[in-house]
């Protein structure tokens, strides 16, 4: 698959990493806004990751996915810049993967509503890692099928992460419950931790997810770009585990 990757951020250099390491597909372009530092430069250099000199930083306004045989644009931005990918995209025909969260409910409807009538096929990525997405799909039957139990939200972050992280409150929504307290505690060190506990008063069921490092993000996100990489329609990461659980990938 040809990929384009939009945005070199921490997230972004991380994707670049893991496909100079993993060419299981190719990285053909890289994207930025206009007004980016990062504009006209060589990836390698701006990266120092081994790779292709000539591919350089691209701003969205001047770049043709079709002039590479661009699959799916990979976005690791943020909302001011996706809006403007997604206009590009449904003017190419060209598959997109929003990775960033700072949208508003009238922009996401915005980007569905464009994506559909355009007929492109698009993820909204909003909790990227594959594990959180199990997470999240486990617990929403466990609070259907055990309606006795009370459930409770921990999350652990640096402190520069503001709380509570929007992963925890897609879980909250997840649980079947008036009230889910989330606690977050905040020390460096963390990457990202949820744990969630229920318990009916007699036993106790914990499930803690953990990430790592920012390649479970990039892993999830490529996860997307191959399962988008042929569909059409508005897909959500929880959309792919559930193929991945029906198909028993996972
Ligand atoms: N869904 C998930 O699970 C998940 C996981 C990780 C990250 N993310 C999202 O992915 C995005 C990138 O994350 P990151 O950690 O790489 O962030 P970061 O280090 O702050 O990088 C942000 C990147 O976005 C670019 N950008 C384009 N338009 C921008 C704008 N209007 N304002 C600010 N930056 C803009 C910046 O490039 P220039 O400044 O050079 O233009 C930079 O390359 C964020 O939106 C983050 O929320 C989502």
């Amino acid at each position: 698959m040809k990929i384009c990757l939009c945005g070199l951020g921490r997230a972004g250099r991380e994707f670049v990493r893991y496909l100079a390491e993993n060419p299981v597909h190719e990285l053909v372009a890289v994207l930025c806004r206009e007004e980016s530092a990062t504009a006209g430069k060589p990836v390698t250099e701006l990266t120092e990751i081994a790779i292709d000199p000539s591919l350089c930083v691209q701003p969205i306004e001047r770049f043709d996915p079709k002039a590479t045989s661009v699959d799916v644009i990979v976005d690791f931005s943020a909302c001011a810049t996706s809006l403007k990918l997604v206009d590009l995209c449904c003017r190419t025909k060209t598959n997109l993967v929003i990775c960033p969260t700072d949208f508003h409910e009238r922009e996401i409807e915005y980007i569905k509503n464009k994506a559909i009538t355009n007929s492109i096929g698009l993820v909204f990525a909003s909790t990227l890692t594959s594990g959180i997405n199990l997470v999240i799909d486990f617990v929403e039957r466990l609070s259907k099928v055990f309606p006795d139990y009370r459930f409770e939200i921990i999350e652990r972050h640096p402190y520069n992460k503001p709380s509570p992280t929007k992963t925890a409150r897609y879980i909250q929504q997840a649980i079947s419950r008036e009230v889910v307290p989330i606690s977050s505690i905040r020390l460096d060190g963390y990457v990202g931790v949820h744990e969630i506990t229920a318990t009916d008063g007699y036993e106790r069921i914990s499930i803690t997810h953990e990430s790592f490092s920012r390649t479970a993000f990039v892993r999830g996100a490529l996860l997307a770009a191959e399962f988008i990489q042929r569909k059409r329609g508005v897909f959500y990461m929880k959309d792919i585990v559930k193929t991945l659980l029906l198909d028993e990938k996972l």
